[in-house]
C-alpha cells in the first residue's frame, strides 16, 4: 500500500478546487443521480460522435429545458460531460458513471440506504450510535431489519453486498474445498449465496447458516428451489448474545463480510467463541476488504467511505477494518493466521485460520 503515505502532489490552486467539490459533493451526488436516474446519460451516449442539443434532449423527455439545463450545466462542471457548438457529449467519467456496474451499485446504496441517515452522521459519532437508522426504521442495528426494509432500500443494500462477495466467491472456491470441508458453518451467511456456491461446486459438503432470524427464512426459502434443502441447515442465533447457539466442530467455518459488522470488542468475542468451537485441525476462513491491502487507491476510498454506513446506518460501532487490528483480534481469540491471500475478488482478503495449540 502506497498511497496516503506522502501529502498528495497538487498545486494550491487545485486543491482549492477540490475543497470546493467537497463543499458541494451532496449537490454533485443528487445531479449524477438524476442524469442517470432520467436517462440522460444513456441519450447522451447514444447520440454519438455528432452529440445532442438541449432541444432535442427536452423532446425525448418529460422534463422541462430548465431541468434539463441546470442538470447539464452542472454535469459539464462536474467533467460528467463536454459540449462543442451547443452539443452535450459524454466525457470519461460520464461513460463510467453510466457503464461500470461498481460505480452503479454503490451510487444507488448511497442514495437509497445512506443519503438521508448520513445528516445524522455528526450526532452518531458523537453518541456511539447509528441515529441515522431511524430514516429506515425502528431496530437497534440495522441486522434485524434487512428483510423488511423498504422494497428499492433493499434491493439496495442487498446488491451493493452481494456485488462485493458474488465477485470474490468464485475463485475462492477451489482454495476453500482444497481441505475437503465435510460440513462448513457459514457464519452471517444471509441469504445463503455461498452455501449454494458451496453445495453446487462440491456435492456431499453441507452447509449450517448461522443467521438471524429473517434472514435464515429466506435462506431456507432459497434453498428449496436450489434443491439443497437436504444439505443446507439453518441455525438461528444472535452473535451479540453469548447464551445464543454457537456450531460446535464443524470443519470450516466462513466468516465473509461479517466481522465489519461489529465493534472490536464484539469481534474479539465472537472470535473467542469460534475458537472454542473448533477443534483443533478446524478451519476459519474470514473474508473482508481492508483498506490497507487495496491494490488501487479507488478500493481504499471505496472501502473508507463504506466504513461511515455503518457508523451512521448500521450500527453505530463498526467499520472496515485496518488488516493489522483484524490480526490483532485474532490473535487476541487464541486463533493465528496459516494464510493469507490478497487481491480476491475485488480488493478481498482471506485469512485462513487455525486455533493456537494450548
Ligand atoms: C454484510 S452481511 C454479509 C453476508 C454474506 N456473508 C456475504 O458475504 O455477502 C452480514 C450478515 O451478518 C448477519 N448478522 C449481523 N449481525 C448479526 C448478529 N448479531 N447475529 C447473527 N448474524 C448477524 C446479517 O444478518 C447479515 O446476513
Amino acid at each position: 500500500m502506497s498511497f496516503y503515505q506522502s501529502p498528495k502532489k497538487i498545486s494550491a490552486y487545485e486543491a482549492k478546487f477540490e475543497a470546493q467539490k467537497i463543499a458541494f459533493a451532496p449537490v454533485s451526488f443528487q445531479v449524477a443521480r438524476c442524469l442517470s436516474q432520467f436517462g440522460l446519460l444513456l441519450q447522451i451516449d447514444k447520440a454519438g460522435e455528432q452529440g445532442i442539443h438541449l432541444e432535442q434532449l427536452t423532446q425525448l423527455n418529460d422534463l422541462s429545458e430548465y431541468a434539463i439545463h441546470v442538470l447539464l450545466d452542472m454535469g459539464l462542471s462536474m467533467g460528467l460531460l463536454w459540449c462543442k457548438d451547443e452539443h452535450y457529449h459524454l466525457d470519461k467519467t460520464g461513460h463510467f458513471l453510466l457503464h461500470d456496474d461498481m460505480a452503479s451499485k454503490n451510487l444507488n446504496f448511497i442514495h437509497d440506504v445512506c443519503y438521508q441517515g448520513l445528516f445524522e452522521l455528526e450526532a452518531s459519532l458523537k453518541n456511539g450510535k447509528a441515529e441515522g437508522l431511524k430514516h429506515l426504521g425502528d431496530w437497534e442495528t440495522i441486522y434485524p431489519g434487512l428483510s423488511q426494509l423498504p422494497e428499492q432500500v433493499k434491493k439496495s443494500w442487498f446488491e451493493f453486498d452481494h456485488y462485493y462477495s458474488d465477485h470474490a466467491f468464485e475463485s475462492l472456491l477451489p482454495l476453500i474445498f482444497r481441505s475437503n470441508p465435510k460440513h462448513i458453518v457459514d457464519v452471517g451467511g444471509n441469504t445463503g449465496k455461498w452455501a449454494f456456491a458451496c453445495t453446487s461446486y462440491n456435492d456431499s459438503v453441507n452447509v449450517t447458516i448461522m443467521d438471524l432470524p429473517g434472514q435464515l427464512n429466506v435462506a431456507m426459502k432459497n434453498a428449496k428451489l436450489h434443491n439443497v434443502s437436504d444439505r443446507v441447515h439453518p441455525l438461528e442465533t444472535d452473535l451479540l448474545d453469548s447464551n445464543k447457539p454457537f456450531y460446535q466442530q464443524a470443519d470450516l467455518y466462513w466468516m465473509s463480510q461479517f466481522l465489519d459488522c461489529f465493534s472490536k470488542a464484539q469481534i474479539v468475542t465472537i472470535l473467542k467463541r469460534a475458537s472454542a468451537a473448533m477443534r483443533l485441525d478446524s478451519e476459519l476462513c474470514i473474508l473482508e476488504t481492508y483498506w490497507d491491502r487495496q491494490p488501487y487507491e479507488a478500493g481504499a476510498y471505496c472501502v473508507n467511505a463504506t466504513s461511515l454506513y455503518f457508523t451512521a446506518i448500521a450500527n453505530g460501532n463498526s467499520r472496515m477494518y485496518h488488516s493489522k487490528d483484524m490480526l490483532k483480534m485474532i490473535s487476541e481469540a487464541g486463533l493465528y493466521v496459516d494464510e493469507d491471500v490478497d487481491n480476491i475478488g475485488l480488493g478481498h482478503t482471506l485469512l485462513r485460520c487455525k486455533k493456537k495449540p494450548n
